[in-house]
């Protein structure tokens, strides 16, 4: 048996709960047929949105949804998007080329926030750099956040419906400006987003503007970046990092060695912030631009969603999708001094998405549990671990990680209340892994929430035929300090425990 001991007297810190943040993009069915089904609609929705994603949602305490892009942003117009809906211009959107369909704008500004409300998610614009000017974006801001009654933009959101301002902190300026943002080199990237924010940051209030950061592993992007605004007097509160998972197999038929193909490629992500955040030191050693990774998940090759590929990127996700969301939030949480938002992408019918909806058919996919499971890590302090269990080495993505994947991958938080969570993820696709807890400088014992999420078969999905397929169980039971558990293969544990562990907490 192999064990792992929660380090009660070692911590990174607090875990932002913008770690726990989520993506959605005017891109496929993410919003059309997704999120958006529109007031008149048969499905019951809430003000146009749809009423079971509504509700879902708001269940994992979403922290931060980030929006209209991705590279959907960079061809938006936001005045598009706001009055009278059946007046909106339809566009030729920036993903036109990939699946001829053009954008209604029948979501907008207003619809947008109006979902964040609902949902308790905090909204995160993607502004769009490349096609407009920072007058433009400017003029969204002031939009959204000055009072109503004190500029003429302000009284026309208020006209549209919303006399309270918006109050939109989180700014992006600019995505993947590498690539679909502009194709620019690392210093116009930044020499851009200098403009934008000098302009943009003459508004009051509280914002946080993210630069657009590397696809990747690009360091000598980041360090250019990074280079190019120091000392410029307008340093960004965020650098954003994407990265994807690539493809290794379809996301139902799998073998085994792309099953640890994916699992090693998802476990560099930590290669991937540790290696961003030691070029950005030497440009910023205060850390005063935070590392958001504001898109990752796994990017199969699209169609295997019920759409058959009519929604461009929708995909299905199973247990390895699973296992590879609760390892890689696992790394954000200890790595929480480092990472400040995480934003999976997207939100649904996309890319690792936690829902797979149309018409009346709506489907929870076996990632939107981990979140679930992982809820209360949200606002707790981190938690240092000693993780005996062994790892897995070998192969093509190891040689390039050159790190070990953990045959169990954990975490660890204590909440204010005392609350203890540990989660893990078994990430053998074929063995049972049989882990002891015990706690150092703290007890585990009380009660415990045991949730295990596992399908006997790991390429397992929820699909419209079968939506339960998938489905997490709850055990609740009395906890003993060095209790054991068998986590199934391919599988994710949650261990929230009340009780004596929490008389130990130890305030940060
Ligand atoms: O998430 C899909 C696309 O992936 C986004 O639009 C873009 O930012 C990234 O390349």
């Amino acid at each position: 048996m192999s064990g792992i001991t929660v380090l009660f007297n070692q911590s990174k810190g607090t875990i932002n709960p913008n770690i726990y943040g989520h993506f959605s993009e005017h891109i496929g069915g993410v919003f059309y047929d997704g999120l958006w089904v529109g007031e008149d609609a048969e499905v019951e929705n809430i003000r146009g949105f749809r009423k079971a994603l509504v509700e879902s949602f708001a269940k994992i305490n979403p922290p931060v949804l980030r929006w209209p892009g991705g590279c959907f942003a960079e061809t938006y117009d936001w005045r598009d998007g706001i009055g009278p809906r059946a007046r909106r211009p339809r566009r030729v959107n920036w993903w036109y080329n990939d699946d001829h369909r053009v954008e209604s704008n029948q979501v907008g500004t207003h619809e947008f926030m109006d979902f964040c409300r609902m949902t308790g998610a905090r909204p995160y614009v993607a502004a769009n750099m490349t096609s407009v000017t920072p007058l433009h974006i400017r003029d969204w801001i002031e939009y959204c956040n000055m009072p109503a009654g004190l500029t003429t933009l302000a009284d026309e959101r208020a006209a549209n419906g919303d006399r309270e301002p918006f109050g939109v902190r989180y700014w992006g300026i600019g995505n993947e400006n590498w690539g679909g943002g502009g194709s620019m080199t690392a210093e116009m990237c930044a020499r851009e987003y200098l403009r934008f924010a000098t302009v943009c940051a003459s508004l009051p209030g509280e914002m946080t503007f993210v630069v657009c950061g590397p696809n990747a592993h690009d360091a000598a992007w980041t360090r250019e970046v990074m280079r190019t605004l120091a000392g410029k007097g307008h340093t960004p509160a965020a650098l954003s990092v994407h990265y994807y998972c690539g493809t290794a197999g379809a996301p139902q038929r799998f073998t085994e060695a792309e099953w640890y193909q994916l699992l090693h490629q998802a476990n560099y992500m930590q290669n991937i912030v540790d290696d961003h955040r030691a070029a950005m030191d030497e440009f910023d050693p205060e850390r005063k631009t935070a590392i958001f990774v504001d898109e990752w998940g796994c990017w199969h090759q699209g169609g295997s969603g019920p759409s058959r590929g009519y929604n461009l990127f929708e995909q299905q996700s199973s247990m390895r999708d699973a296992v590879v969301a609760a390892l890689t939030l696992n790394i954000f949480n200890n790595r929480c001094d480092v990472v400040a938002m995480a934003n999976v992408a997207q939100l649904c019918n996309n890319l690792h998405s936690l829902y797979l909806a149309g018409g009346g058919h709506f489907v929870e996919t076996p990632n939107y549990f981990v979140y679930d499971m992982y809820k209360t890590h949200q606002n707790a302090r981190q938690l240092g671990l000693a993780n005996d269990c062994g790892a897995f080495g070998g192969g093509e993505a190891f040689r390039r990680a050159a790190r070990p994947l953990d045959r169990v991958s954990a975490s660890a938080s204590q909440a204010e209340d005392g609350t203890v969570t540990v989660t893990l993820a078994n990430t053998s696709m074929t063995e049972p892994a049989g882990v002891t807890l015990s706690g150092l400088g703290g007890t585990l014992a009380g009660r415990a929430a045991v949730t295990t999420l596992a399908a006997d078969d790991p390429h397992t999905c929820n699909t419209f035929e079968n939506p339960k397929a998938v489905q997490p169980v709850t055990v609740e039971r009395a906890f003993a300090d060095g209790d054991s558990l068998t986590l199934p293969p391919a599988s994710v544990t949650a261990v929230v425990i009340r009780g004596e562990a929490s008389k130990a907490h130890v305030p940060a």
